[in-house]
């Protein structure tokens, strides 16, 4: 088949049950880091392996708590009904780190891994400081074999490092194999994309100690992922291909947000020019959906992560190549404010903006990157007054979002300019602007009544559909005046 990509050696393609190889049985996992990867990665080991004992740790005391209470730290669909059916039977949360290390037979590292605020590398590498300090802590407390698996997505190479500390700080005759099993889940899909996983990887070395230790992980997943998607390669390949799948992704995004823009100035529809591409199978219809620019912890990160590793590597064409993805996603916001700007008569001052959804993407609740962030932050600038809403993101992370340092620099100044509403209704009262910044299906027209929210704004009312949810005739017969992305008004002067 042309086009086709056929696996480079044969480890590959070889199905992981018929490497031939004695390996471990896996009964008890620890799993560093309870956060949006550890906690729902491990429920759902659990949950499909009722054998293994799965006990996941944080430092932080309150996340802990949370994972142990009614309130999860973290909304995400079907994450509470797989928690409740596992807890305190095979699935246990705790801070006691030394213990559940001490009796594990593999270990997941699936700490934070942010991008560097200052030294070396600051704005692009990824700050490795969370992984070596959990490495350091396996290897000081360890007083048996373990396999270690970075969960974390780390630069490629990382392992090096890995295999140091643990060889340097280990007791003796402890023996430490490293895997590389990257996570792909995606947020607000987090257990589907669990419960069934395009593929799962395993990295390792091409020694018998490095494919036993992945064949022991292939076990656990072979518990409810068919074989033929649990695939092993060498531990450099596995650490690269995270990176890679995200930078793809989010090139995905920056490319038909490229367009978007051409679709304004030329009255093309970015959805229907997303439709007619999509339906080229080389091409696919996934990740072309125009939008406010991308969010989320990891694609910034990870692009930038790559950025830094082809400029370590003397290769700067290459690091250009992947910035403009990022820079395309920070025009969009530009481009994005320039046109309620200049849609509201260029001028936002004391104008009242109701903004729709805080969080990156919706069904979930995190905001890290945000595009509501960066677009907030301009319309402040502006002078405007924000009326802000989302069904899911607590108060206190909107003011922690808003607050912080590169956002403002007068943390008073934000609560005289942002109210936080308890709904779309109360956002709008008296507003300007409806601006939808996340997708969440409430916002839809077919769940909120525009006309209520029309009848209680000012005159002309516009909406801002930054994420194409809107069926822009139905509300202009409203009377509303709408503006979506890759959507030009060009029409109106046609006729
Ligand atoms: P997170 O910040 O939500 O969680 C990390 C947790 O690790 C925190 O609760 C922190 O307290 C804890 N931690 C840090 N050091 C620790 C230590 N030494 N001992 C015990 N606990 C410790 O981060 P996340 O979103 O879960 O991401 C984790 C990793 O997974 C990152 O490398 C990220 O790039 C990657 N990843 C994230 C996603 C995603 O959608 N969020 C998807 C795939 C991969
Ligand atoms: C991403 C990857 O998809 C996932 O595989 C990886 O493990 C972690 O990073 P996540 O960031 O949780 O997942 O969500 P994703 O669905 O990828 O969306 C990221 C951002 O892109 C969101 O802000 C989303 O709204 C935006 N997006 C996504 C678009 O603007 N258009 C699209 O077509 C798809």
């Amino acid at each position: 088949m042309s086009g086709a990509i056929t696996p480079a050696n044969e480890r590959l393609s070889r199905p992981l049950d018929s490497i031939d190889i004695p390996h471990k049985k896996i009964s008890k996992i620890c799993c560093i880091g309870a956060g949006y990867v550890g906690g729902p990665t491990c429920a759902v080991i659990a949950y499909r392996s009722p054998d293994v004992t799965v006990t996941i740790v944080d430092l932080n005391q309150a996340r802990i708590d949370a994972w142990n209470s009614d309130n999860l730290p973290i909304y995400e669909p079907g994450l509470e009904e797989v928690v409740k059916a596992v807890r305190g039977k095979n699935l246990f949360f705790t801070t006691d780190v030394d213990t559940s290390i001490r009796e594990a037979d593999l270990v997941f590292v699936s700490v934070n891994t942010p991008t560097k605020k200052s030294g070396v590398g600051a704005g692009y590498a990824a700050d490795l400081g969370w992984v070596e300090s959990a490495t350091r802590h396996i290897a000081k407390v360890s007083t048996s074999d373990k396999i270690v698996v970075e969960k974390s997505t780390v630069p490629c190479r990382t392992a090096v490092s890995m295999r140091k500390i643990l060889d340097s700080n280990g007791k003796p005759g402890c023996k430490f194999d490293i895997l590389s099993n990257p996570e792909f889940l995606a947020e607000g899909t987090a257990i589907k994309d669990l419960l069934a996983p395009d593929r799962v990887l395993i990295g390792s070395l091409d020694t018998p100690a490095g494919r036993s230790a992945a064949a022991s992980l292939a076990d656990v997943y072979a518990n409810w992922v068919p074989r033929e998607r649990v695939i092993t390669m060498n531990l450099w390949s596995s650490e690269l291909s995270k990176l890679a799948a995200n930078a793809l992704l989010a090139q995905r995004i920056s490319s038909i947000n490229a367009l978007s823009a051409i679709c304004e100035a030329t009255g093309a529809d970015v959805d229907e020019v997303s439709y007619a591409v999509g339906l080229d199978s080389r091409i696919g219809p996934k990740f072309l959906k125009a939008s406010v620019g991308f969010g989320g912890s990891c694609f910034q990160k990870d692009i930038l992560n790559l950025v830094y590793l082809s400029e370590s590597l003397h290769l700067p064409d290459v690091a250009e190549y992947w910035r403009q993805v990022v820079e395309m996603n920070e025009s969009q916001k530009r481009r994005f404010t320039q046109r309620v700007i200049s849609s509201l008569f260029n001028t936002l001052t004391g104008k009242r903006l109701a903004v729709l959804g805080f969080a990156f993407k919706k069904d979930t609740g995190d905001t890290r990157e945000s595009a509501a962030i960066t677009l907030i932050k301009y319309f402040r600038q502006e002078q405007a007054k924000i009326a802000l809403y989302d069904p899911k993101v607590e108060a206190s992370q909107i003011w922690y979002d808003l607050a912080e340092p590169g956002v403002v620099d007068d943390a008073t100044a934000v609560k005289k300019q942002v109210t936080l509403c308890e709904s779309a209704y109360e956002a709008a009262k008296g507003a300007d602007a409806i601006i939808i910044c996340t997708e969440w299906d409430e916002f839809k027209d077919t769940h909120l009544d525009y006309q209520k929210l029309y009848d209680v704004m000012n005159k002309p009312a516009f909406v801002f559909d930054g994420r194409l949810i809107l069926n822009q005739k139905k509300l202009e017969k409203i009377g509303f005046k709408v503006e979506c992305i890759g959507r030009s008004r060009l029409e109106e002067t046609f006729e």
